[in-house]
């Protein structure tokens, strides 16, 4: 397997996320032996991308579940917008961005927190807060960041995050779980899914010990009468992990598709400029089977 370090920026010492698999390989056509290939790099470093993709919305869904499997996340959703290029819509492909042209109003800025896109399995009945869950984001049209910078989508390493809390601290965290909410909901109440996962998790194929923060609507048990204390402690969690692992950027090319693996790594996006720029990603959510 060939694989290569991609840019990686502001990160002190080198990150094991990020590393480009399969190269020259089209994802329409891949064979049994690379999907083999692209998901043990996955497990095994967290984010991958494969580049110089020239893929429509259909063929991702179909490249999506002959790698992973029929649990698409947003099957069922089919909005189809008829001023959109029909080769970006699909069932369960989600258009990122401004595909329609330039706008001010970006309706993606609760993606700029950090997060872990499992915060949509509450939504899913009997599926564990442990899965496997994958989010593919291919990029079509790269924008320009804010301020002349290139456009990004930072990654958070929750391994090395473990790891880099001392021995005490650790096992301080192990017995805390959090209740999970599907986004949109902040506060609790029976008509509101909700699981429950323990801040210290167990990944499921590598077995290594990772933490598991999910997103800002995350409650920890016995602080469901006190929902500012929650929040407290939740923020206070992750600037103390911020503080302490260096955090890795993926620039977009066209062409990229970047996988990430929702057990290991928290994310966000990055603001850009949809006034003079345009940005078109496809993204993909999955469970692996
Ligand atoms: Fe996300």
């Amino acid at each position: 397997m060939i694989e290569q370090k991609l840019n990686i920026s502001n990160v002190q010492k080198p990150s094991r996320l990020g590393v480009e698999v399969l190269p020259g390989c089209n994802l329409a056509q891949i064979t049994a032996q690379q999907v083999q290939e692209l998901k043990q790099s996955l497990w095994k470093y967290g984010v991958v991308a494969v580049r110089e993709q020239n893929l429509t919305a259909s063929q991702l869904l179909e490249f999506a579940k002959k790698t992973f499997g029929n649990s698409i996340a947003g099957i069922g959703y089919d909005a189809y917008d008829p001023e959109i290029d029909s080769d970006l819509q699909s069932p369960g492909v989600f258009i990122l961005g401004n595909p329609k042209g330039a706008t001010d109003e970006i309706g993606e800025r609760g993606s700029w927190e950090w997060h872990q896109d499992k915060d949509c399995l509450p939504r899913t009945p009997g599926l564990d807060m442990n899965a496997l869950y994958v989010v593919m984001l291919y990029g079509i049209e790269i924008p320009q960041g804010i301020d002349g910078q290139p456009h990004t989508t930072e990654f958070l390493d929750l391994i090395e995050a473990y790891n880099n809390l001392d021995g005490e601290r650790q096992k301080q965290l192990e017995p805390i779980s959090l209740y999970h909410l599907a986004p949109g909901h902040s506060k609790m109440g029976k008509d509101v899914p909700m699981k429950i996962h323990p801040v210290v998790s167990t990944h499921k194929v590598t077995g290594k010990k990772g933490l598991y923060l999910a997103s800002s609507s995350a409650i920890p048990i016995g602080m469901e009468n006190c929902l500012e204390k929650a929040k407290e402690f939740w923020i206070e969690l992750l600037k103390e992990v911020l503080r302490n692992t260096p955090t890795y950027y993926h620039t977009w090319k066209k062409g990229d598709i970047v996988f990430w693996e929702n057990s290991q790594v928290m994310h966000r996006g990055t603001a850009y400029d949809a006034i003079k720029s345009t940005r078109i990603a496809l993204r993909l959510g999955v469970v692996d089977s």
